[in-house]
């Protein structure tokens, strides 16, 4: 029923505006993105520093299901879903633990990390344990980034992996170190806060923090001297420094770009915070700023990297969990400090939940009608033509 109406709605669609009113409001249009991006798509898990050890495990809730990632003996990382094969109970009740095997409360089934059933107790001699292990979720990790898929068929992750590792290898993620995580619980589209990470037209007024760190972030200033200069030295020390850009059809992104001359950091002060990360061995590698379609963006510097997962639960309600990473090796009260570490990105993105929170409270009036984007929101542009065409091809696929 809802599917004359999507097709109106993407029908009506301007490019160069704002979608309508709808497409950040309504549950059939939420329903339909759930089942033809976010059931279609790779979405970001967490990081090898959430689970380190064999048995470390999380659990992320993704709409009605619940997905159990956890490490296995050998480093590996499985992803099941989160429901008993006996009589379905949710195995996992805790959002993050370590088990040595996944133990369902309600009448003790055992399953092994991998998902196979290993003890039904009390079921008859023949009962066929191979049929009711855990039904499993694709899994993959892009160096130390988890990323899974509720789909059967998703699209092909090798791209990804093979984009990203130049530019994360040298933060060694699989070593790296959970230093802090934080959760938001917003009152906004999840489209909203894509958005709004997509352009940096707001930055100028609204980021004054982030534009002391960042060339070029007010728009007033060109980066592109610095950003010249830069680059030929990130490539001597072997930096990756070639921009990922999404295309037609991709859906991840990567790019290097210089901070201010003379900022270490992301900090308020722009003096570094913790020990330079894997084989970073200065202050010096700018800032890599990474985005997976739909919920993954990923900001880093020398010395941290702070990862955003964003959750959409309801039209108008978005989980975003925020974490920061540090070397492997740095120990907090010797090489970093919490309160300095985040700092930077509790304000700038506080910042930005704020205005998301607007952009939504606005968006809700009975009189909201799309605008027009500016050429410095060229970025948006792209990439709610990225999602009409994703919607396009639910309604193809829809039948
Ligand atoms: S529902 Fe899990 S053991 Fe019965
Ligand atoms: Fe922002």
């Amino acid at each position: 029923m809802s599917n004359p109406y999507i097709r109106q709605l993407i029908e009506e669609h301007k490019m160069g505006f704002s979608l309508a009113q709808p497409f950040y409001t309504n549950q059939s249009v939420f329903d339909f993105e759930w089942k033809h991006i976010w059931k279609k798509y790779w979405l970001f898990a967490g990081t090898l520093a959430d689970i380190p050890k064999p048995g470390d495990y999380f659990v992320y809730q993704l709409h009605n299901d619940s997905i159990v990632i956890i490490r296995g003996n050998k480093g590996e990382v499985f992803a099941h879903y989160n429901t008993c094969r006996h009589r379905g109970s949710l195995i996992c009740l805790e959002e993050r633990g370590n088990a040595p095997k996944l133990v369902c409360p309600y009448h003790q089934w055992v399953f092994e990390k991998d998902g196979t059933l290993f003890k039904a107790r009390l079921m008859p001699d023949d009962f066929d344990k191979a049929k009711y292990g855990l039904h499993p979720v694709q899994v993959r990790v892009a160096e130390g980034f988890i990323f899974i898929s509720l789909a059967d068929n998703p699209p092909d992750f090798s791209v990804v992996e093979r984009d990203f590792a130049p530019f994360l290898k040298p933060f060694k993620l699989n070593e790296a170190k959970l230093a802090f995580r934080k959760r938001y619980e917003l009152r906004t589209n999840w489209k909203l806060v894509a958005e709004n990470f997509r352009e940096c037209y707001h930055c100028g007024p609204a980021h004054p923090e982030y534009c002391s760190a960042v060339i070029g972030a007010n728009m007033k200033e060109s980066a592109e001297p610095v950003l010249a200069e830069k680059k030929t030295v990130w490539q001597s020390k072997g930096l990756e420094t070639e921009t990922v850009d999404f295309t037609k059809n991709s859906f991840h992104f990567a790019i290097r770009y210089p901070l201010r001359p003379g900022v270490e950091s992301y900090s308020l002060d722009g003096k570094k915070v913790a020990k330079p990360m894997g084989e970073h061995s200065d202050y010096d590698a700018g800032v890599l700023g990474m985005v997976v379609y739909p919920n993954f963006w990923m900001d880093a510097v020398s010395d941290y990297m702070w990862t955003m997962r964003l959750t959409a639960t309801s039209p108008s309600t978005t989980i975003l969990d925020l974490a920061w990473l540090v070397d492997g090796k740095a120990e907090e009260g010797i090489d970093y400090s919490i309160d300095r570490l985040i700092e930077f990105w509790k304000i700038t993105g506080e910042q930005d939940w704020q205005l998301c929170e607007n952009n939504f409270k606005g968006i809700e009036s009975s009189r909201y009608t799309p605008g027009p984007y500016a050429p410095a929101e060229l970025d948006v542009d792209r990439y709610i033509e990225w999602y009409i065409g994703r919607m396009k091809q639910g309604l193809l696929s829809n039948g």
